[in-house]
């Protein structure tokens, strides 16, 4: 188990990634949001994890706030970033300062509906029928780095975005610490 992986985790919204990660034991000693009140913050504080609070409006451009962001995670020594529902695109320095070290997932069956937040919608729009989620590494083009693992999830005829986004989930909660494990493995320095 990678509990001893510093992670850094990303998010500006509900944060059922964050508290997955958190209740199977993850290290999670950093919390960075553009979103102070989101509901990952508030679990976060719960948990008595540090919360950088990095609000577009705080900051003259997003790689002024992206800078800051980094020089706080790198403060609090996160050796594996983990974007959970953050939806700001990273700047390119931001990406570049953890190289291979930034996952991201997303709630669909990349390279299917990608580069916004709105996947679940889009597949129900489109009517496929099998859809899932994706971790992949983080790159500079938008949600295409390198996949690490998918999840096939089954588009029922009744669903709504909330019933189908609730199945994906689940599937994410499985995947996203698979891939951590992937990682740690594959690059053992991040057990440091
Ligand atoms: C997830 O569906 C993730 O795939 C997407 O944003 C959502 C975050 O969910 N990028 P939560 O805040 O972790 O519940």
């Amino acid at each position: 188990m990678t509990a001893e992986v510093r992670l850094g985790v990303l998010a500006s919204g509900r944060g059922s990634n964050l508290r997955n990660l958190v209740e199977r034991g993850y290290e999670v000693v950093a919390m960075a949001t553009n979103r102070p009140s989101c509901g990952a913050a508030r679990l976060a504080r719960e948990h008595g994890i540090a919360v950088g609070e990095f609000s577009q409006r705080r900051f003259g451009s997003l790689a002024e706030r992206d800078t800051a962001m980094r020089d706080w995670l790198r403060s609090r020594r996160v050796e594996l970033v983990v974007n959970a529902g953050y939806d700001r695109i990273l700047s390119p320095e931001f990406v570049s300062a953890f190289p291979g070290r930034i996952l991201n997932i997303h709630p669909s069956l990349l390279p299917a509906f990608g580069g916004a937040m709105d996947a679940v919608q889009k597949a129900l729009a489109h009517g496929v029928k099998i859809t899932g989620c994706t971790v992949h590494l983080v790159t500079d083009e938008v949600d295409a780095g390198p996949i690490l693992l998918q999840a096939a999830v089954p588009v029922e005829p009744q669903d709504s975005p909330e019933t189908l986004h609730a199945r994906i989930q689940r599937e994410e909660h499985r995947i996203l610490p698979e891939a951590i494990e992937l990682l740690a493995q594959k690059s053992p320095s991040l057990r440091q």
